[in-house]
């Protein structure tokens, strides 16, 4: 039932260009985004005042990489919050805002209660969710599917990816509804995330280079990731990824944040992933690597293709295929993905059921 790979997780990050397709390619429809499940009318869409956008783990990680995208895209606030913080802090909601709950399971005790939390104070809510008629598909007002089919490993891959599509899908709607963004771009944007399939097969060919490289640091002990803007969030889900599979500790990090107190844990030798694919903040997170490479990091960088200017500061560079800075994270993961895999079957570890996990948190 592994069809033949030698883990689920393995399986589900091949998974990954077919399951954006599916939940990408049913809501293009002669070139515009139809989203009718949403049962939301352009005058309600012009309507929304605030997105808050409540989640745990990897779907929390969307959410934060949504915040960066419906309020650069769509020009729309957005609050993100751990759905086990949003339910017991008695958030400020009105009915001119919209709640998103984003869970793979739809059974996560902490997003069903931040759901019914929403519910209670008159907002409207909007789940996207992977296990059709679960709790949170049937409770939320409107839920919007990601068909990434059953999700087996502990460590999501696939269900993250459809997560970010929906949202991707959602942030180029308001964003075209509200006319913030013209028929040029719109269409521009649809034919990148068109070609984001491709792309992410592209990357996982390439997994024989990036075990070689994640068989060197299965001895590490701390990991750190870092990023700005919409590459601080990846830096999350791969910081995230590696340590739930491998044991290692990891941290993520908001890349300017650095000097204000973790790089003293900086030793010789130690592993830092650098995000670079935002190309306005190139230059700062650049400047970054130099300070983590002078005190004795090895600074392994993601970016995209055409970013020559990296290869002086970072000791070993993957290339990302060009695409909207708004999708980036689509590509990003998928390195990061493989290298928490490699280094969690170098160490022997169970990787499809790591200890003390479960698939599915439905206790708090
Ligand atoms: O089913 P959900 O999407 O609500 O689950 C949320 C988290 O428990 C989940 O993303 C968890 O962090 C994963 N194990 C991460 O790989």
């Amino acid at each position: 039932e592994k069809g033949g790979y030698e883990h689920f997780m393995l399986k589900e990050m091949y998974e990954q260009p077919q399951t954006v397709r599916d939940t990408l390619n049913p809501r293009i429809k002669d070139g515009t985004i139809v989203i009718e499940e949403l049962g939301m009318s352009e005058e309600e869409i012009r309507g929304i005042r605030k997105i808050h956008i409540v989640a745990c783990g990897s779907a929390y990680h969307v959410g934060v990489t949504g915040k960066y995208v419906f309020e650069g895209m769509a020009r729309i606030p957005v609050e993100v919050d751990l759905a086990s913080e949003f339910r017991y802090r008695n958030p400020i909601l009105s009915h001119d805002e919209l709640v998103i709950v984003i869970s793979q399971s739809g059974e996560t005790a902490d997003s069903l209660a931040a759901l019914r939390e929403a519910k209670d104070k008159g907002v409207k809510t909007l789940g996207i969710v992977n296990v059709v008629g679960s709790s949170i598909a049937r409770e939320a007002d409107k839920v919007m599917y990601t068909w990434a089919g059953p999700e087996i490993a502990v460590a999501t891959t696939k269900a993250y990816s459809a997560q970010l599509i929906a949202q991707y899908l959602l942030a180029v709607k308001f964003a075209q509804v509200r006319d913030v963004i013209t028929e040029g771009e719109v269409a521009a944007f649809l034919k990148d995330l068109q070609k984001l399939p491709e792309q992410i097969e592209m990357l996982l060919s390439n997994k024989e280079k990036i075990q070689h490289f994640a068989n060197r640091y299965i001895a590490a002990k701390d990991v750190f990731f870092v990023g700005r803007g919409i590459d601080y969030a990846i830096s999350l889900e791969g910081s995230l990824k590696l340590k739930e599979i491998s044991y290692i500790h990891s941290e993520a990090y908001a890349a300017g944040e650095l000097k204000h107190g973790t790089i003293s844990l900086i030793e010789e030798g130690t592993l830092v992933a650098a995000v670079v694919t935002q190309e306005d903040l190139y230059k700062k997170t650049i400047s970054n690597i130099v300070e983590l490479s002078s005190r004795g990091a090895f600074v392994l960088a993601v970016t995209n293709t055409g970013n020559r200017e990296i290869e002086k500061a970072a000791d070993y560079v993957i290339y990302i295929p060009q695409t909207n800075k708004y999708f980036t994270n689509s590509l990003a993961i998928i390195p990061l993905q493989l290298f928490s895999y490699y280094v969690s079957v170098g160490k022997g570890c169970d990787v499809d059921k790591p200890r003390n996990l479960a698939k599915s948190v439905t206790v708090e």
